[in-house]
């Protein structure tokens, strides 16, 4: 049976990530390939409610797979919180004539799309996208992978002169209230300790990590800080608090902030993008709804968007169990 959704909008909201552009371009070319009409939504929810919106034909995303950001610009917005807000945007959409739209965002973009599609009955999709990987029902987000490259390949330059110095450096990366970045990025660059608020074992374990550290010969470390740990203390004060405790330590602090958000994206993003943003159509014009594209061991799959928002992802024991052993 042919399908009743003829224009499709598309649309990234809240943080950007790399790999939303290859999301983006997935998705319009999905729509020229099965003869449906296309629209890029600007500025996320911002742009819904102002009307900023473009046709969109598959040369529109040329040489856009390989560039981070979103040609599409993103926002955070506060009105698509109000009821008012929320109607200007299904009027502008029905203006257009925009029967569905594809979010690629994060929980916040999700949720605000739930509440949308529950008033005004309007198919949506989800495409996860955020470095966070705080999403359940997907095994990795769009830009997770290319972030965590990111930050291993700045905590090494960081080794190097941490090295020269016999110094002790405190990294802090993003993450925001979970600690998927911190623990694979600090296993994968080799830290000596990495503090997730999943699991907070307090400061006496990282001084008594430190001193064994120490006095095995090592003489350089990093720590890697979740921003949102639980010590207590940010990574300013992390760096005080062991400088008192441990005099023997010159210690420095690096806090990586939005860098981690931008560069190309990698290869496993491309892909996983591109995957995703082609079943993301499929999936509308099949007449499903509130639903987000994820994948679990290497397969595409659908879970309700209402599951993947409250179920954070789990943090991997088994990592936590190998940095552990990799400390000694
Ligand atoms: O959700 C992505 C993220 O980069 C988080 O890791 C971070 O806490 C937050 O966004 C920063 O948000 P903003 O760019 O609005 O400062």
């Amino acid at each position: 049976m042919a399908s009743k959704i003829k224009k499709i909008g598309v649309i990234t909201s809240g943080g950007d990530a790399p790999g939303m552009n290859a999301a983006i371009r997935a998705v319009v070319r999905t729509c020229a390939y099965l003869k449906v009409e296309c629209v890029g939504i600007y500025r996320g929810y911002e742009g819904m409610i102002d009307g900023d919106f473009k046709a969109m034909d598959a040369r529109s995303v040329n040489n856009i797979i390989n560039k981070g950001g979103t040609i599409l610009k993103s926002a955070r917005c506060a009105e698509f919180r109000t009821k008012e807000g929320r109607q200007k945007a299904y009027d502008n959409l029905k203006a257009a004539g925009i029967d569905a739209f594809v979010v690629i965002g994060g929980d916040g973009s999700f949720n605000g799309a739930l509440i949308f599609n529950k008033e005004f009955d309007i198919p949506i999709i989800g495409i996860p996208g955020t470095i966070d990987n705080d999403i359940f029902g997907t095994s990795s987000t769009v830009g997770f992978d290319t972030a965590l490259n990111t930050v291993v390949e700045v905590i090494d330059k960081i080794r190097d002169t941490a090295s020269s110095h016999n110094r002790l450096f405190f990294v802090e990366v993003m993450g925001r209230d979970v600690g998927h970045i911190a623990l694979n990025a600090g296993v994968g660059a080799g830290a000596e300790e990495i503090l997730i608020p999943e699991e907070n074992l307090g400061l006496e374990r990282l001084l008594e990590s430190l001193k064994r550290s120490k006095a095995s010969g090592k003489s350089s470390s990093i720590v890697v800080v979740a921003e949102g740990d639980k010590t207590g203390r940010n990574v300013f004060e992390l760096k005080e608090y062991v400088e008192e405790h441990l005099p023997i330590y010159d210690v420095r602090v690096s806090v990586l902030g939005h860098l981690q958000r931008g560069g190309p994206p990698s290869c496993f993003d491309r892909v996983l993008a591109s995957r995703m943003g082609v079943r993301a159509v499929e999936a509308l014009l099949e007449g499903k709804t509130n639903l987000m594209v994820g994948i679990q061991d290497n397969n595409i799959i659908l879970t309700p968007i209402s599951k993947a928002i409250k179920g954070h992802t789990k943090i991997d024991k088994e990592l936590i169990r190998v940095s552990e052993i990799m400390t000694t």
